[in-house]
């Protein structure tokens, strides 16, 4: 197998010719894959401004909505080439291209001869290009084409996943060749299936074995099976192992087993698969709601996009593991992929960390949502789309559930619930084990339509309040909120008194970090909390979003310069707002005691000023410089106050706001927010001390700006400097502001309400020292070391 990573040449524009061997690209980019090009700006209103009504929004006039997918230049055509070596040895092989995903409208050509072509941005593909290669030098183009109006949030742009060469003898597992599901499983032993198609040129099966060794994560081998294909065998294996005592797989123990299978053919091994799974049992139930290896469990999940915010889409797996574990750490034990099927690393982590996936297909069928959305695709490419995503995904221990479709349009229109019939049997043809859902947002469109009975679990978009009635009228649904709250929010920007609307007059373009605001369709999160305590036969919710996202700057849609969500409970770049902790205090077993606003409003002095604390304790006294403000329980007749702690009429005197929690009458906690004096300097930590000089490690570190006793200046908008002596690039710095035009990619930025994350990824075979340093005139500057180590 050979990744490959470095060495693309890059060009914007439609190029005739670029795919011949011989083609000139001397005056092209040079770029590593996986690239988004339109991630470095420059950011414009102009670039994919929509003139649109956006139905689902209420909207009934057409307007034009900049920023909505990010004000970035990812509309347009370009071209990637790379040219690659092959040996003889290589040459003579069976050799596959794997994509994990091109943005989009990809046409692929190998040494100038078209190889195929793939459309749909989000999922991988693969092509046999033995025919097309040779030994010696060999040269691959790929050619894309953005189109303007073709999606709802920021798609990104390129080569934006992985690729890489497989190199295969001639008898061989196909490409997702492996199916692995678990039957039966019992304390003593499981049942383990594993079906493998094999491939051999000839079609002639005769002389083929496969083994296969099931091996717990130490290496040992539990179960293993051999079988020989008769010459007229299908190309299909079906083997049956039991592992004893199996181990299962679960969000708090991730135990994944490995199968290998191994392909011999005339007593020659010609191949050797690996296929990572886990043993676990989902259940569903109409009462119950969700439960996993026998234990019940509410579903604490959140919607995420696939941009990782100043880096853009370019998939790079520290960048994601940081988001799932930062969100793991919260409480959540879910993610749903909206709209689309992720990138296969978010799979793995997944697997590992312990999060179940929601794998969602599709955001459009056959009705626009965007003028060249899906639809534009989907007669002619729904079938393969979702069979990729089902075959490639399938394996994984994390999925426990594959979504159809988000809010499609034919929700509410004929000939909906045969297209929702049509996919969910592919979903079940593909993959029998697991239940088809859909999210709605429609529900009497779905209802009437059928298209809640043809999934197998109906999930509800923003319906809190109609759980009950739902499960009243239909008692058999298993069902959940698929997609819910949707509130607004700038970290770290507090508007007094709070609001439960934003001020569409706001100049700022920010929304309050209250947690009250939402769309018309949303509702704070206590809304969600208080539906889900309701009812408990409902499996648990999906938070619209986990982080922030670039494009859909709702409730500034308008209004340039927005250009990145405010739906996150974490920010752009990664800082948790202030809801991060009403989640963790309802989610998580984790001690919780936050408080909020800020304390520094120089000129308020007097003025009420409500606090807010988010706790995991059920009562909590407010001490302003030492004065207590009142001891006050979580009240449980009340929605707005019975999962947070709320005093209204606290005035504003800077120094010290506290917080102090009682369990069982004592006093077991206290949480303190100082008053901040003037920036004086910068503080920059690393989240980790070292990197493997890899060229893909990345460490992300907090730029703060304090005062002289540390206090972070929540206001701070001080622009830094960062210089850097030694092996690492930073490739994207980002503050968390949905309105900033700063590049992420530079070597200075603002930071937003105090803060900053700087993203440094190691430079490939580079390992040394490493210091960064920080600078802002008029602050003192500050410098943070890593260290870049081969093979760590
Ligand atoms: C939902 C939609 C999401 C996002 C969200 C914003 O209706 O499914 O993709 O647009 O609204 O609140």
């Amino acid at each position: 197998m050979k990744e490959l990573k470095y060495g693309w040449r890059f060009a914007r524009g439609d190029i005739d010719g670029a795919q011949a061997p011989g083609y000139d690209d001397g005056g092209w980019d040079d770029v590593r894959v996986p690239h988004d090009w339109a991630i470095s700006g420059p950011f414009s209103q102009e670039d994919d401004a929509q003139y649109a009504a956006i139905a689902a929004d209420g909207e009934t006039k057409k307007r034009i909505h900049v920023g909505r997918t990010g004000g970035l230049p990812h509309v347009g055509k370009a071209w990637y080439r790379l040219p690659f070596e092959l040996t003889e040895d290589e040459a003579r092989k069976a050799i596959r291209i794997e994509f994990d995903g091109v943005m989009s409208h990809s046409k692929i050509y190998c040494n100038g001869t078209p190889v195929g072509s793939w459309p749909f941005g989000y999922t991988s593909f693969a092509f046999d290009i033995s025919a097309y290669v040779r030994a010696g030098p060999n040269v691959l183009a790929v050619s894309v084409d953005n189109k303007p109006l073709a999606s709802r949030w920021y798609p990104g742009a390129g080569i934006y996943r992985n690729v890489r060469l497989v190199f295969l003898e001639p008898a061989h597992v196909a490409h997702w060749g492996t199916y692995i599901t678990t039957p039966d499983i019992r304390e003593a032993e499981a049942e383990i299936r594993v079906q493998t198609t094999v491939q051999v040129p000839s079609g002639n099966m005769s002389g083929i074995k496969l083994r296969t060794e099931i091996r717990d994560p130490a290496g040992n081998v539990v179960a293993s099976a051999e079988d020989a294909a008769t010459p007229k065998a299908k190309h299909v294996f079906e083997q049956n192992v039991r592992v004893p005592r199996p181990h299962l797989w679960g969000v708090d123990d991730p135990y994944l087993y490995k199968a290998i299978s191994r392909v011999w053919c005339d007593d020659t091994l010609n191949d050797e698969y690996e296929t990572a799974f886990g043993i676990r049992k989902p259940e569903f139930d109409a009462q119950e709601g969700f439960s996993l290896n026998g234990k019940r469990m509410k579903l604490n999940g959140v919607c995420v996009h696939h941009d990782l915010g100043p880096i853009g889409t370019a998939i790079n797996r520290d960048a994601l593991e940081r988001q799932l574990l930062t969100l793991k750490e919260m409480g959540c034990n879910a993610v749903r992929t909206s709209h689309n099927p992720p990138a296969p690393e978010l799979l793995d982590l997944c697997d590992r960390i312990g999060l179940l996936v929601l794998d969602e297909a599709f955001d459009e069928w056959r009705i626009a949502k965007v003028e060249n959305g899906y639809h534009v695709l989907f007669d002619q490419w729904a079938e393969k789309d979702l069979r990729a995503m089902l075959r490639r995904d399938r394996n994984h221990a994390c999925i426990f559930m594959w979504s159809i479709g988000n809010e499609i349009l034919e929700q509410g229109e004929p000939g909906g619930g045969k297209t929702a019939r049509l996919l969910v049997d592919i979903c079940h043809d593909e993959d029998p084990t697991r239940p088809a859902t859909a999210g709605f947002n429609d529900p009497d469109g779905a209802i009437r339509n059928g298209l809640a009975d043809v999934v197998d679990i109906p999930g509800w978009n923003y319906q809190p309040n109609r759980y009950q009635e739902f499960k009243l009228t239909n008692p058999k649904w298993i069902s959940y909120g698929s997609e819910t709250s949707s509130c607004l929010s700038s970290r770290g920007i507090y508007y007094l008194p709070p609001e439960e609307e934003w001020d569409r007059t706001r100049e700022s373009l920010q929304v309050s970090s209250y947690d009250l605001a939402s769309p018309s369709w949303g509702y704070s999160p206590d809304v969600e909390f208080h539906a889900q305590d309701q009812c408990p036969f409902i499996m648990g919710e999906f938070v619209w979003t986990g982080w922030d996202y670039l494009g859909e700057p709702t409730p500034y849609k308008t209004e340039w310069p927005s250009r990145s969500s405010y739906f996150g409970i974490v920010d752009l770049c990664g800082l948790p707002k202030d809801r991060y902790y009403l989640y963790q205090a309802q989610w998580s077993d984790k001690p919780v005691l936050h408080l909020l606003p800020h304390w520094t409003w120089p000129g308020r002095e007097g003025d009420l000023t409500p606090v807010h604390c988010y706790t995991s304790y059920d009562e909590v006294e407010l001490f302003v410089n030492g004065v207590s403000r009142g001891r006050r329980p979580k009240r449980l007749n009340s929605i707005s106050e019975q999962y947070r702690i709320i005093w209204n009429d606290v005035r504003y005197d800077p120094g010290e706001l506290k917080a102090v929690a009682y369990a069982g009458g004592k006093a077991v906690r206290e949480e303190i927010v100082r008053t901040a004096g003037a920036p004086a300097r910068i503080e920059l930590t690393s989240d980790r001390a070292s990197l493997s000089a890899d060229g893909e490690a990345m460490a992300f570190i907090r730029v703060q700006v304090v005062d002289t006793v540390g206090v972070v200046c929540p206001t701070a908008d001080n622009e830094i400097e960062y210089s850097i002596d030694g092996p690492v690039e930073i490739i994207g710095i980002g503050n968390g502001d949905p309105t900033s035009l700063e590049p992420f990619h530079a070597n200075h930025r603002r930071v937003f309400c105090g803060l900053a994350v700087a993203y440094a990824r190691s430079i490939h075979g580079r390992a040394g020292p490493v210091v960064i340093k920080a600078q802002s005139a008029g602050l003192h500057g500050a410098e943070c070391r890593i260290e870049c180590a081969n093979n760590t």
